[in-house]
């Protein structure tokens, strides 16, 4: 199958250029100003169309096996088609918790028969399978997951001995959860203290807290500085924590961060329209922080962008502030989301795409991914900018079936998903089928 798009205004490696582009098989076969449609078996014209390599995102819940009340790899991998995210790394907190080689495995031959999306799946650390870190072939995993800091699923490790032994052993990269438990358990004791069962969920980010953040990190760093580890952390949410990175390009750093989508969208007055649907761990915090954390985009010491997709159901959110689960629907309305943040002048096209396409692909070392290049897959995402229609509830993919961006006007809209050339989203219907691959680490 050939398909042709014209008159893409492409956005890649750090310029926007016009451009035709022609994708053979699975892969992106030319790129020039001008390609004849000769031989074409579906031309696509992209006039008025941004065009960008589809999202690779290093953060995502999925919830199959076991939890697939909330989620699982079918459906949430066609809500990611739909938000022009092509690649996803997939978390372990499931039931049972990705703990071995084996049932790491078993996650990849579910995703086969069913993800219409690429994927690959971390490891996760507990208290005591540190054997299977070690024995753990780098090449299969994207990398080790470590709750620093307790969450959906008693994955937790606080074992200090432990903690060190992982980061002295992981034979690729480790990607933290940081937000340190005692301080946590110390404020939610408070809070229960003073309101008793009825916590407001403002409370959030102040039992959930800006110094619990940092301590968190601040160990993880301390580790990955002592034993020479490949440390990625996960989801920064405090102007703080920015300030123990380092700016600058994240190739051959060896200590990275993320941040996420919805920490440049919501700030701690969305607490109040929102309650327990943007109720998340770490917590959103302060608008001055939003500010911090794009800044921190700009000057480097965020290196990647992410969702940290986690669905919950209605229902689950529906209970009082201490049993609603934290983690929100993201992966269908994050590139818009983040792209809104183009629209108020806050960043760039070419910065979006760089920390949320590029970055991923180089700093796992995805093969032949994250760039609009000949010869690489043919994962490509087609944005209108100039959307006028609300998020509906009715139009949501995930299974939990709400969004938190329900009735806002995002100004960009995903118009047409590519995953190694198939045509998975054309604006309104996920074409049905498996297509996506397994991610290799050129590792
Ligand atoms: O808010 C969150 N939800 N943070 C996490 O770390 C886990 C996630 C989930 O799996 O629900």
């Amino acid at each position: 199958m050939t398909t042709l798009i014209t008159n893409a205004r492409l956005i890649n490696e750090g310029r926007i250029v016009e451009c035709d582009i022609r994708i053979q098989g699975d892969r992106i076969a030319r790129i020039a100003p001008e390609i004849s449609a000769q031989g074409a078996d579906r031309v696509v014209d992209a006039r008025g169309f941004l065009v960008a390599p589809g999202v690779i995102d290093d953060q995502v819940h999925f919830r199959e096996p076991g939890l697939t009340h909330k989620g699982d790899l079918q459906s949430e991998t066609r809500a990611a088609a739909a938000g022009g995210i092509t690649s996803v790394m997939e978390m372990p907190n499931t039931n049972p918790a990705t703990l071995t080689s084996e049932l790491l495995e078993a996650k990849y031959a579910r995703a086969a028969q069913v993800a219409a999306v690429n994927y690959a799946f971390y490891l996760g650390a507990s208290n005591d399978n540190l054997a299977d870190i070690q024995r753990l072939d780098p090449k299969t995993a994207a990398g080790v997951k470590v709750f620093m800091g307790a969450s959906t699923g008693n994955m937790l490790v606080d074992n200090e001995q432990t903690l060190a032994g992982i980061f002295r052993d992981a034979p690729c990269l480790v990607a933290t959860h940081c937000e340190y438990q005692p301080t946590m358990d110390a404020n939610l004791a408070a809070a229960l203290a003073k309101y008793g069962d009825e916590i407001p969920v403002w409370e959030h980010p102040l039992i959930r807290s800006r110094e619990a953040c940092k301590q968190s990190t601040e160990m993880a760093i301390g580790l990955a500085k002592r034993f020479g580890t490949r440390l990625h952390v996960l989801h920064i949410t405090t102007a703080e924590e920015l300030q123990l990175f380092a700016p600058g390009p994240s190739e051959n750093k060896q200590i990275t961060a993320e941040t996420c989508v919805h920490f440049l969208h919501f700030d701690d007055r969305d607490y109040a329209r929102l309650g327990n649907w943007i109720k998340c761990n770490p917590a959103v915090k302060t608008k001055d922080d939003r500010s911090a954390l794009i800044a921190a985009i700009h000057d480097g010491r965020i290196d990647v962008l992410a969702t940290d997709h986690a669905p919950h159901t209605l229902e689950e959110k529906s209970r009082p502030y201490k049993q609603a689960p934290g983690g929100l629907p993201l992966v269908q309305y994050a590139l818009p989301c983040l792209l809104q943040r183009v629209s108020e002048g806050l960043l760039s096209y070419p910065m979006a795409i760089e920390k949320f396409c590029h970055a991923p692909a180089r700093m796992f070392d995805v093969h032949e991914r994250g760039f609009v290049r000949e010869g690489y897959f043919a994962d490509l995402v087609l944005i209108d900018p100039n959307n006028t229609k609300t998020v509906n509830r009715v139009d949501v993919l995930s299974k939990c079936g709400w969004s938190p961006f329900e009735g806002e006007v995002l100004k960009h809209r995903i118009a047409h998903t590519f995953v190694n050339g198939h045509h998975v989203w054309n604006g309104s219907h996920v074409t049905p089928g498996v297509h996506g691959q397994r991610l290799r680490f050129a590792r």
